[in-house]
């Protein structure tokens, strides 16, 4: 078995959070070319979206392992925040909410997202796989895109094309406003489609977190990290910026169908102090975040990975492209659009997200004042 891990952080970057700085990034580089030379890991790859850090990985460890999570991926973001506070770069060590983690990094503050599935079987010819990591919003960013690939053939075709993907998937869903537990519900599409829907459309509470094939059920195709920074820290500390990891080709949707939502530049919560709405425009990898607001952005890499997990060297860069350039003109004026109203009304974000900012405070002060007459 090969386990895929895509483990991201925020642990400062230059002149606001806009990016880190080449050293953060060979610091974390080093610590993956010891793993691999130490042999923990495969193969391995960093990159940067926006102000976060993504390590991306393959092993034989298996999901929510120690050495990986904490032993390297919390190791060298400490090695990265070290070298940000030397920097003095802003918001050193922003995403590691907890002294020392133990066992994993879940809850802890960076984002994961982790599959394990055995390489090449009789039914699979290559392994291709997709990796998005986005900046500036919360996990709920993707459940848009992926309703549009896995339960609308308006957007994917393949639906109806393909018979692997015409037997459908099931979709795991979680409740982020819980605090007790993790609570989870796994709903079957197409059958359940507008269920799904009814869920997804709550960006803010519900999000994808896994999906699995339904013409081979121990298959799972996507996980997405969908933990939110504010359950853990119980205040804001920077948005959770998602990351996806997303099997394709074969019997899974291909990328092109993956991608083609992306062309909307729907509106998702995040932003400037994480408590805004604005479009997510894509970007290629390494961009820095230097749009209005802290416009939300996304990137997304394809791999295709050897039967020995070896992955790294070559990758697409889907959204650098040029075809892309459109729809980020649409987005940018999208983006303006919204702007022109403020904080009013959906300008910001619903009370489910401000509720951890000081907002409260002054909405606490004046309640005092309320007076109700008769
Ligand atoms: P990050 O979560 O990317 O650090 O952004 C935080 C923020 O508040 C930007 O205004
Ligand atoms: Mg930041
Ligand atoms: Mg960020």
């Amino acid at each position: 078995m090969i386990t895929l891990s895509v483990i991201k952080a925020d642990v400062g970057s230059i002149g606001g959070h806009t990016k880190p700085s080449d050293e953060m990034l060979d610091a974390v580089k080093k610590r993956v070319r010891d793993a691999m030379a130490s042999g923990l890991l495969i193969d391995g790859l960093v990159t940067h979206t926006g102000d976060d850090i993504a390590m991306i990985m393959s092993h034989t460890k298996g999901t929510g392992h120690h050495d990986i999570h904490v032993g390297l991926a919390w190791e060298a973001f400490l090695d990265a925040t070290k070298v940000a506070q030397e920097q003095g770069n802003y918001g050193a060590g922003q995403d590691l909410l907890v002294d020392a983690p133990s066992g994993n990094v879940r809850g802890a503050g960076p984002a994961v997202a982790e599959i394990e599935f055995e390489p090449l079987p009789s039914y699979r010819q290559a392994e291709s796989f997709t990796v998005f990591a986005a900046d500036k919003c919360a996990p709920g960013a993707y459940n848009l895109p992926l309703y549009m690939t896995f339960c609308d053939p308006m957007h994917n075709g393949g639906l109806l094309l393909s018979p692997r993907l015409h037997e459908g998937f099931t979709l795991t869903i979680i409740d982020m406003e819980c605090k007790d537990g993790d609570r989870r519900i796994k709903l079957n599409v197409p059958e359940q489609a507008w269920d799904v829907a009814a869920l997804l459309r709550d960006m803010d509470r519900f999000a994808v977190e896994a999906i699995h094939s339904r013409a081979f059920p121990d298959e799972q195709i996507a996980s997405i990290s969908a933990t939110r920074l504010h359950n853990i820290a119980g205040r804001y500390t920077g948005k959770d910026d998602p990351v996806a990891l997303v099997r394709n080709q074969g019997i899974f949707p291909a990328p092109e169908e993956l991608v083609e939502p992306y062309l909307i530049g729907h509106f998702v919560t995040g932003d400037t102090r994480g408590s805004h709405t604005m479009p997510l425009m894509p970007v290629a990898i390494n961009t820095p975040v230097s749009g209005p607001y802290c416009l939300p952005i996304v990137s997304c890499l394809g791999f295709s990975m050897d039967k020995n997990g070896k992955f790294a060297s070559r990758y697409n860069d889907f959204f650098a492209d040029g075809s892309w350039d459109k729809a980020r003109l649409n987005i940018q004026q999208k983006a303006i659009e919204i702007r022109r109203q403020g904080f009013f009304g959906v300008a910001m974000a619903s009370q489910t997200e401000i509720a951890y900012t000081g907002l409260m405070d002054t909405m606490a002060k004046l309640d005092k004042d309320f007076v109700i007459t008769a």
